[in-house]
């Protein structure tokens, strides 16, 4: 079975936010994304609010219908959030204010306690949690420490070394193969650990083969390639283009 597509809406929120307007609607973009087939939908609310807003995680959970994913720092106010609205899994991860958007995973080895805490908050409550970390195996042995019931592997140096002229041959192309092997790993070690696996973060239709081939990845969050490219064939073609780039690859 292919992996499931959470389709993360936060840019449309960043396009309402640069004119503090009412559009375009991210309601309407959760509602059109499931209706193409996506299997949930994902937000970020981040600490400076700069595009996801309280309220949108209250209307979300109204209204959507298949999944609803959260991302979140493991802060007192944000795991009241999480309590309060009862998302159906919380993606903890590493947040830094000047950041233009999450920079690597969470390091769970060094937060144990802290992410111990938010995870069994969020357990106690009944939502799914999840923790963004690096390909990495002794972040996984502490995800896997902590409580998590499923690791998000940071795909973020892979995406890094598939997109531009680097990526097509030579040097570039070696070490994005070196860094699918690293993912392809910690996928396994993972799922050996008795954890679910995602990965997410600079995913596009051209490089996310490489991994839906991986079978140990059941879901992927991925936002700003399918809000790019719906700006030019409509949100509903984006999101059937990224399940049908997810599906073809042979597990
Ligand atoms: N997964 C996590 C944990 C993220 O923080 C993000 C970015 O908000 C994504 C997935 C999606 O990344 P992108 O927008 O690059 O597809």
């Amino acid at each position: 079975m292919p992996a499931k597509l959470n389709v993360n809406i936060d840019h449309v929120a960043t396009v309402r936010e640069a004119r503090k307007t009412i559009e375009p609607s991210i309601i309407a973009a959760a509602v059109v994304s499931e209706q193409a087939g996506a299997n949930g939908i994902t937000v970020h609310l981040r600490g400076d609010r700069r595009h996801i807003q309280d309220k949108d995680i209250l209307l979300l959970r109204e209204v959507v219908t298949t999944y609803l994913n959260v991302e979140m720092a493991a802060t007192e106010e944000m795991l009241a959030i999480a309590v309060r609205t009862k998302p159906d899994a919380v993606s903890l991860v590493a947040e830094n204010p000047n950041e233009i958007t999450t920079e690597g995973g969470l390091d769970v080895i060094n937060n144990f306690s802290n992410v111990q805490n938010a995870a069994q908050k969020l357990k106690d409550a009944g939502i799914f949690v999840s923790l963004f970390i690096d390909p990495d195996t002794e972040q996984i042995e502490a995800a896997k420490g902590v409580g998590a019931q499923q690791v998000e592997l940071c795909t973020a140096e892979y995406a890094e070394l598939t997109i531009g002229a680097k990526s097509s041959h030579g040097e570039g192309a070696e070490r994005a193969a070196q860094e699918i092997e690293r993912i392809k790993n910690a996928a396994r070690f993972a799922k050996s650990s008795g954890l679910i696996v995602a990965a997410g973060h600079g995913l596009t239709y051209r490089n996310v083969g490489a991994l839906a081939a991986i079978p140990e990845i059941t879901e992927f969050n991925i936002g700003h390639n399918i809000i790019s490219r719906s700006i030019f064939v409509g949100l509903n073609q984006a999101v059937g283009e990224m399940i049908e780039a997810i599906s073809k690859s042979e597990k």
